[in-house]
Protein backbone atom coordinates (compact mmCIF):
# COMPACT_ATOMS: atom_id res chain seq x y z
CA UNK A 1 0.00 0.00 0.00
CA UNK A 2 1.53 3.40 -1.03
CA UNK A 3 2.13 6.61 1.68
CA UNK A 4 -0.97 8.86 1.19
CA UNK A 5 -1.23 10.21 4.91
CA UNK A 6 2.06 11.17 5.89
CA UNK A 7 2.36 12.68 9.69
CA UNK A 8 5.04 15.40 10.68
CA UNK A 9 6.00 15.15 14.86
CA UNK A 10 6.86 19.38 15.43
CA UNK A 11 5.78 22.09 14.04
CA UNK A 12 8.81 24.31 14.27
CA UNK A 13 11.24 25.46 11.16
CA UNK A 14 11.96 21.67 10.16
CA UNK A 15 8.73 20.26 10.59
CA UNK A 16 6.42 22.91 9.34
CA UNK A 17 8.86 22.93 6.57
CA UNK A 18 8.96 18.79 5.91
CA UNK A 19 4.95 19.08 6.01
CA UNK A 20 5.00 21.78 3.35
CA UNK A 21 6.88 19.43 1.42
CA UNK A 22 4.94 16.50 1.81
CA UNK A 23 1.85 18.17 0.88
CA UNK A 24 3.70 20.13 -2.30
CA UNK A 25 5.36 19.25 -4.19
CA UNK A 26 4.88 15.73 -2.67
CA UNK A 27 0.54 15.79 -3.17
CA UNK A 28 0.31 14.07 0.24
CA UNK A 29 -2.18 14.22 2.58
CA UNK A 30 -0.41 15.63 5.78
CA UNK A 31 -1.01 15.60 9.88
CA UNK A 32 1.36 18.18 11.41
CA UNK A 33 1.08 17.73 15.34
CA UNK A 34 2.62 19.43 18.14
CA UNK A 35 2.46 19.92 22.16
CA UNK A 36 -0.15 22.77 21.77
CA UNK A 37 -2.41 24.58 19.17
CA UNK A 38 0.44 28.06 19.57
CA UNK A 39 2.88 26.10 17.87
CA UNK A 40 0.97 24.13 15.34
CA UNK A 41 -1.15 27.65 14.32
CA UNK A 42 2.64 29.17 13.69
CA UNK A 43 3.67 26.09 12.08
CA UNK A 44 0.56 27.08 9.85
CA UNK A 45 1.13 30.29 8.94
CA UNK A 46 4.89 29.43 8.18
CA UNK A 47 3.36 27.29 5.51
CA UNK A 48 1.05 29.96 4.53
CA UNK A 49 3.37 32.51 3.92
CA UNK A 50 5.59 30.56 1.68
CA UNK A 51 2.76 29.02 -0.29
CA UNK A 52 2.34 32.97 -0.79
CA UNK A 53 5.91 33.52 -2.58
CA UNK A 54 5.30 30.62 -4.63
CA UNK A 55 1.88 32.02 -5.99
CA UNK A 56 3.33 35.44 -6.10
CA UNK A 57 6.03 33.90 -8.31
CA UNK A 58 3.06 32.39 -10.10
CA UNK A 59 4.50 28.51 -9.68
CA UNK A 60 0.86 27.95 -8.09
CA UNK A 61 -2.23 29.79 -8.31
CA UNK A 62 -4.32 30.90 -4.94
CA UNK A 63 -6.98 28.61 -5.63
CA UNK A 64 -4.07 25.59 -5.46
CA UNK A 65 -2.29 27.32 -2.20
CA UNK A 66 -5.96 26.76 -0.77
CA UNK A 67 -5.93 23.12 -1.89
CA UNK A 68 -2.43 22.21 -0.40
CA UNK A 69 -3.52 23.90 2.97
CA UNK A 70 -6.42 21.82 3.14
CA UNK A 71 -4.72 18.58 2.97
CA UNK A 72 -2.89 19.73 6.33
CA UNK A 73 -4.43 19.02 9.60
CA UNK A 74 -3.48 19.96 12.24
CA UNK A 75 -2.95 17.97 15.69
CA UNK A 76 -2.19 18.32 19.15
CA UNK A 77 -2.32 14.35 20.26
CA UNK A 78 -0.02 11.60 19.31
CA UNK A 79 -3.02 9.50 19.34
CA UNK A 80 -3.96 11.00 15.44
CA UNK A 81 -0.66 9.39 14.11
CA UNK A 82 -3.27 6.49 14.24
CA UNK A 83 -3.88 7.66 10.71
CA UNK A 84 -0.88 8.35 9.03
CA UNK A 85 1.16 5.81 6.74
CA UNK A 86 4.26 7.33 7.50
CA UNK A 87 5.73 9.57 9.89
CA UNK A 88 8.72 11.95 10.51
CA UNK A 89 10.07 13.18 13.63
CA UNK A 90 11.33 16.48 13.64
CA UNK A 91 10.63 17.70 17.56
CA UNK A 92 13.31 19.62 19.68
CA UNK A 93 17.20 18.11 19.33
CA UNK A 94 16.71 16.28 23.32
CA UNK A 95 17.29 12.20 23.22
CA UNK A 96 14.72 11.84 26.00
CA UNK A 97 11.96 13.26 24.42
CA UNK A 98 12.76 11.89 21.50
CA UNK A 99 12.81 8.34 22.53
CA UNK A 100 9.33 8.76 24.30
CA UNK A 101 7.63 9.99 21.02
CA UNK A 102 8.94 7.17 19.26
CA UNK A 103 8.09 4.69 22.35
CA UNK A 104 4.40 6.75 22.23
CA UNK A 105 4.59 6.17 17.95
CA UNK A 106 5.14 2.62 18.29
CA UNK A 107 2.14 1.93 20.02
CA UNK A 108 0.38 4.11 18.15
CA UNK A 109 0.69 3.06 14.65
CA UNK A 110 -0.18 0.58 12.65
CA UNK A 111 2.88 -2.57 12.48
CA UNK A 112 3.71 -1.79 8.75
CA UNK A 113 4.00 2.23 8.88
CA UNK A 114 8.00 3.50 8.91
CA UNK A 115 9.04 5.67 12.01
CA UNK A 116 11.71 8.16 10.51
CA UNK A 117 13.09 11.02 12.47
CA UNK A 118 14.38 14.29 11.55
CA UNK A 119 17.52 14.65 14.28
CA UNK A 120 20.19 16.44 13.31
CA UNK A 121 22.93 13.86 15.13
CA UNK A 122 21.42 11.47 17.45
CA UNK A 123 21.65 8.10 16.82
CA UNK A 124 19.22 6.25 14.39
CA UNK A 125 20.03 2.54 16.47
CA UNK A 126 19.75 4.15 19.44
CA UNK A 127 15.85 5.71 18.20
CA UNK A 128 15.43 2.62 17.17
CA UNK A 129 15.76 0.53 20.35
CA UNK A 130 13.28 2.32 21.63
CA UNK A 131 11.01 0.60 19.21
CA UNK A 132 9.61 -3.08 18.64
CA UNK A 133 9.85 -2.38 15.18
CA UNK A 134 13.75 -1.15 14.59
CA UNK A 135 14.01 -2.16 10.70
CA UNK A 136 11.11 0.42 10.30
CA UNK A 137 13.07 3.15 11.94
CA UNK A 138 15.42 5.48 9.73
CA UNK A 139 17.00 8.90 10.20
CA UNK A 140 15.40 11.13 6.98
CA UNK A 141 17.47 14.54 7.91
CA UNK A 142 16.34 17.62 6.14
CA UNK A 143 18.39 20.91 5.64
CA UNK A 144 16.82 24.18 6.92
CA UNK A 145 15.17 25.87 4.58
CA UNK A 146 13.61 22.62 4.24
CA UNK A 147 11.83 24.26 1.16
CA UNK A 148 15.03 25.90 -0.75
CA UNK A 149 17.60 22.74 0.49
CA UNK A 150 17.59 20.06 -2.16
CA UNK A 151 19.79 17.65 0.25
CA UNK A 152 17.70 14.86 2.54
CA UNK A 153 20.29 12.59 4.47
CA UNK A 154 19.34 9.42 4.53
CA UNK A 155 20.49 7.43 7.67
CA UNK A 156 19.90 3.83 8.03
CA UNK A 157 20.28 2.67 11.43
CA UNK A 158 21.65 -0.64 12.28
CA UNK A 159 18.82 -2.86 12.10
CA UNK A 160 17.02 -1.28 9.09
CA UNK A 161 15.57 -2.91 6.20
CA UNK A 162 16.01 -2.09 2.52
CA UNK A 163 12.71 -2.25 2.22
CA UNK A 164 12.21 1.15 4.43
CA UNK A 165 15.27 2.52 3.27
CA UNK A 166 13.44 2.44 -0.46
CA UNK A 167 10.30 3.98 0.80
CA UNK A 168 12.00 6.45 2.57
CA UNK A 169 13.99 7.12 -0.50
CA UNK A 170 11.01 7.30 -2.96
CA UNK A 171 8.98 9.82 -0.29
CA UNK A 172 11.86 12.12 -0.61
CA UNK A 173 12.25 12.43 -4.61
CA UNK A 174 8.19 12.56 -4.39
CA UNK A 175 8.72 15.69 -1.97
CA UNK A 176 11.13 17.15 -4.66
CA UNK A 177 14.54 16.65 -2.92
CA UNK A 178 17.65 14.48 -3.83
CA UNK A 179 18.34 11.86 -1.30
CA UNK A 180 21.91 10.91 -0.07
CA UNK A 181 22.50 7.96 2.14
CA UNK A 182 25.10 7.17 4.95
CA UNK A 183 25.49 5.72 7.95
CA UNK A 184 24.46 5.55 11.28
CA UNK A 185 27.65 7.45 13.05
CA UNK A 186 28.16 10.60 15.60
CA UNK A 187 26.70 13.50 13.27
CA UNK A 188 26.27 11.60 10.42
CA UNK A 189 27.94 13.61 7.50
CA UNK A 190 25.98 16.98 7.23
CA UNK A 191 26.48 17.88 10.40
CA UNK A 192 30.42 16.11 11.15
CA UNK A 193 31.94 18.66 8.73
CA UNK A 194 29.21 21.60 9.07
CA UNK A 195 29.65 21.64 12.72
CA UNK A 196 33.32 21.83 13.52
CA UNK A 197 33.28 24.74 11.20
CA UNK A 198 30.68 26.78 12.61
CA UNK A 199 32.12 26.19 16.03
CA UNK A 200 35.71 27.31 14.89
CA UNK A 201 33.96 30.01 13.49
CA UNK A 202 32.82 30.88 17.09
CA UNK A 203 36.39 30.33 18.76
CA UNK A 204 37.81 33.35 16.36
CA UNK A 205 34.97 35.55 17.85
CA UNK A 206 35.67 34.17 21.03
CA UNK A 207 39.18 34.85 20.55
CA UNK A 208 38.94 38.37 19.02
CA UNK A 209 40.28 37.65 15.64
CA UNK A 210 37.94 39.51 13.94
CA UNK A 211 34.11 40.83 13.82
CA UNK A 212 31.02 38.47 13.44
CA UNK A 213 30.55 40.15 9.91
CA UNK A 214 34.38 39.99 9.10
CA UNK A 215 34.31 36.28 9.83
CA UNK A 216 31.07 35.69 7.49
CA UNK A 217 32.36 38.09 4.62
CA UNK A 218 35.59 36.05 4.63
CA UNK A 219 33.76 32.68 4.19
CA UNK A 220 31.27 34.49 2.16
CA UNK A 221 33.78 36.15 -0.56
CA UNK A 222 36.68 33.66 0.09
CA UNK A 223 34.62 30.46 -0.01
CA UNK A 224 31.52 31.27 -2.08
CA UNK A 225 29.49 30.04 0.61
CA UNK A 226 26.18 31.57 0.59
CA UNK A 227 26.11 32.76 4.09
CA UNK A 228 28.61 32.97 6.78
CA UNK A 229 29.15 30.48 9.11
CA UNK A 230 27.56 32.31 12.39
CA UNK A 231 24.58 33.94 10.09
CA UNK A 232 23.84 29.92 9.43
CA UNK A 233 24.49 29.38 13.03
CA UNK A 234 21.93 32.13 13.71
CA UNK A 235 19.76 30.29 11.33
CA UNK A 236 20.09 26.50 12.13
CA UNK A 237 19.55 28.24 16.18
CA UNK A 238 22.56 28.36 18.74
CA UNK A 239 20.62 25.48 20.98
CA UNK A 240 20.55 23.18 18.25
CA UNK A 241 24.65 23.63 17.26
CA UNK A 242 25.17 23.74 21.27
CA UNK A 243 23.25 19.74 21.22
CA UNK A 244 24.86 18.59 18.01
CA UNK A 245 28.68 19.39 19.17
CA UNK A 246 27.59 18.24 22.44
CA UNK A 247 27.09 14.97 20.63
CA UNK A 248 29.99 14.78 18.38
CA UNK A 249 31.95 15.39 22.11
CA UNK A 250 30.48 12.48 23.86
CA UNK A 251 30.23 10.20 20.47
CA UNK A 252 33.79 10.17 19.39
CA UNK A 253 35.54 11.55 22.71
CA UNK A 254 37.59 13.65 21.05
CA UNK A 255 38.81 16.89 22.20
CA UNK A 256 38.50 18.48 19.06
CA UNK A 257 35.00 18.56 19.20
CA UNK A 258 34.19 20.76 22.43
CA UNK A 259 32.10 23.37 21.90
CA UNK A 260 33.06 26.61 21.99
CA UNK A 261 32.25 28.36 25.47
CA UNK A 262 31.14 31.51 23.87
CA UNK A 263 28.83 29.06 22.42
CA UNK A 264 27.51 27.86 25.43
CA UNK A 265 27.20 31.16 26.83
CA UNK A 266 24.77 32.80 23.85
CA UNK A 267 22.75 29.70 24.47
CA UNK A 268 22.57 30.50 28.18
CA UNK A 269 22.02 34.21 27.90
CA UNK A 270 18.77 32.70 25.50
CA UNK A 271 20.82 34.14 22.07
CA UNK A 272 19.32 31.33 20.30
CA UNK A 273 19.39 32.92 16.62
CA UNK A 274 16.78 34.04 14.42
CA UNK A 275 14.14 32.81 16.28
CA UNK A 276 14.01 34.86 19.33
CA UNK A 277 15.41 37.62 17.12
CA UNK A 278 18.77 37.66 18.63
CA UNK A 279 22.18 35.46 17.76
CA UNK A 280 25.54 36.56 16.36
CA UNK A 281 23.40 39.38 14.91
CA UNK A 282 20.15 41.57 16.31
CA UNK A 283 17.14 40.75 14.43
CA UNK A 284 15.03 42.69 16.82
CA UNK A 285 14.82 45.37 13.45
N1 LIG B 1 11.54 29.39 3.11
C1 LIG B 1 11.19 29.22 1.82
N2 LIG B 1 11.87 29.77 0.79
C2 LIG B 1 12.93 30.54 1.09
C3 LIG B 1 13.34 30.76 2.42
C4 LIG B 1 12.60 30.15 3.45
N3 LIG B 1 12.92 30.28 4.76
N4 LIG B 1 14.44 31.56 2.40
C5 LIG B 1 14.70 31.81 1.12
N5 LIG B 1 13.79 31.21 0.31
C6 LIG B 1 13.77 31.18 -1.16
C7 LIG B 1 13.51 32.53 -1.79
O1 LIG B 1 12.12 32.74 -2.01
C8 LIG B 1 14.28 32.42 -3.09
O2 LIG B 1 13.52 31.69 -4.05
P1 LIG B 1 13.69 31.94 -5.66
O3 LIG B 1 15.13 31.63 -5.99
O4 LIG B 1 12.71 30.98 -6.27
O5 LIG B 1 13.35 33.38 -5.86
C9 LIG B 1 15.48 31.56 -2.73
O6 LIG B 1 15.10 30.82 -1.58
C10 LIG B 1 16.72 32.37 -2.45
O7 LIG B 1 16.39 33.28 -1.40
P2 LIG B 1 16.99 34.76 -1.25
O8 LIG B 1 17.30 35.32 -2.63
O9 LIG B 1 16.09 35.55 -0.39
O10 LIG B 1 18.27 34.60 -0.39
P3 LIG B 1 19.61 33.85 -0.70
O11 LIG B 1 19.90 33.72 -2.16
O12 LIG B 1 20.59 34.50 0.19
O13 LIG B 1 19.31 32.36 -0.15
C11 LIG B 1 19.44 30.74 1.54
C12 LIG B 1 18.93 32.14 1.17
C13 LIG B 1 18.75 29.71 0.65
C14 LIG B 1 19.06 30.52 2.98
C15 LIG B 1 21.00 30.70 1.29
O14 LIG B 1 21.61 31.75 1.99
C16 LIG B 1 21.62 29.40 1.72
O15 LIG B 1 21.59 28.42 0.98
N6 LIG B 1 22.22 29.38 2.94
C17 LIG B 1 22.84 28.18 3.49
C18 LIG B 1 21.78 27.31 4.10
C19 LIG B 1 22.34 26.06 4.69
O16 LIG B 1 23.54 25.81 4.72
N7 LIG B 1 21.45 25.23 5.21
C20 LIG B 1 21.83 24.00 5.88
C21 LIG B 1 21.88 24.25 7.34
S1 LIG B 1 22.35 22.81 8.22
C22 LIG B 1 20.92 22.02 8.50
O17 LIG B 1 19.84 22.46 8.24
C23 LIG B 1 21.06 20.68 9.11
C24 LIG B 1 21.21 20.58 10.54
O18 LIG B 1 21.02 19.48 11.05
C25 LIG B 1 21.64 21.67 11.42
Amino acid sequence: MGVKTFGVIGAGQMGNGIAQVAAYPGGLNVIINDIADQFVDRGMETISKNLDRLVAKEKITADAKAEILGRIKKSTSLEDMKDADFVVEAAVEREDLKLNIFRKLDEVCAPDVVLATNTSSIPITRIAGATKRPEKVIGMHFMNPVPVMRLVEIIRGLATSQATYDLTESLSKQFGKVPVECNDFPGFISNRILMPMINEAVYTLFEGVATPKAIDDIMMLGMNHPMGPLALADLIGLDTCYAIMNVLHQGFGDSKYRPCPLLKKYVDAGYLGRKVGRGFYDYSK
